[in-house]
């Protein structure tokens, strides 16, 4: 039972916390904002240059953090890292599976292989990932935490994005399945859900003056998130003041989900 007299609830001091397709957006200021509350952060994309600069860019505030270039849906791949992880004594405490990829086309015109390529990215890499962390977790008896990054799409779906919304809706139910397997080794699982956030990802939806509309107009806070407005929960998350929430998946959303 921890201690709310003696500990700050939200203080990652002493903490690992790998954060995937963090070179970039989201994942990125996940990384940043992580550090900032006193975690050591593992920043990852697919491209070693790309993560390098992302490195170079929380080492210059002051941050403690290393790279490692990984495509999360390589299951040989992702063992390496946590292998050679492990014979540096590097331990993941704090897993942020975050890298994803959206295909915007209609289901009867999606080809197999990018309905594949979807799931891969955005579902079955938080299985690969998170499995390497959990047995860890699980077999070092110091348990942890695991955020799965989900959507609007893990709720709601919309034309177009049906691989998306599929892998996404997975990942809520994966985050439960989690949740039932390994609560009981302290590892708590759950997932954010962003709205509709600014990021290269939207890049031609924020460019489609339409499009840009819509998102204000449906959205009660009447305009786009920025990806640091994600910051705040995954902390909670990641740290001691979310220690009996398990299973769940909070919208970030300004309310989108609200006004349904
Ligand atoms: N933006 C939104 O409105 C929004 C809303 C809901 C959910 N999300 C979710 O939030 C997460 C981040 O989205 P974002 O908007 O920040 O996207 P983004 O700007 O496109 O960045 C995606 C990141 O994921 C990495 N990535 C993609 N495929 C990868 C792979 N196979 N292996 C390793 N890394 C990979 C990319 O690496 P490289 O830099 O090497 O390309 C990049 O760092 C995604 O899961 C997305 O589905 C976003």
């Amino acid at each position: 039972m921890q201690d709310t007299r003696r500990t700050s609830l939200f203080d990652l001091s002493g903490r690992t916390a790998l954060v995937t397709g963090s070179a970039r957006g989201i994942g990125f200021s996940l990384a940043e904002g992580l550090a900032h509350a006193g975690a050591r952060v593992i920043v990852n994309g697919t491209r070693a240059d790309t993560v390098e600069q992302a490195v170079g860019r929380l080492g210059a505030q002051g941050l403690e953090a290393q790279g490692r270039a990984f495509d999360v849906t390589d299951e040989a791949a992702v063992a390496e890292a946590f292998e050679q992880w492990d014979t540096k004594g590097v331990q993941v405490d704090i897993l942020i599976n975050n890298a994803g990829i959206q295909f915007r086309k209609p289901l009867v015109e999606l080809e197999l292989s990018d309905w594949q390529r979807v799931i891969d990215t955005n579902l079955t890499s938080a299985f690969i990932v998170a499995k390497q962390a959990a047995r860890r977790m699980i077999g070092r008896g110091t348990g942890g935490k695991i955020i799965n990054i989900g959507s609007l799409t893990s709720e709601g779906a919309r034309a177009t994005v049906g691989a998306y919304t599929a892998a996404k809706g997975g990942v809520k139910m994966l985050t439960r399945a989690m949740s039932a397997e390994w609560a009981a080794a302290n590892i708590q699982a759950n997932a954010i859900g962003p709205g509709y956030i600014l990021t290269d990802m939207n890049q031609a939806l924020i460019d489609n003056a339409a499009f840009d509309a819509w998102v204000k107009s449906s959205n009660p806070s009447q305009r786009w998130g920025k990806p640091e407005e994600l910051v705040g929960t995954a902390v909670y998350l990641a740290s001691a003041a979310s220690s009996y929430v398990n299973g769940q998946i909070i919208y970030v959303d300004g309310g989108w989900l609200a006004v349904l």
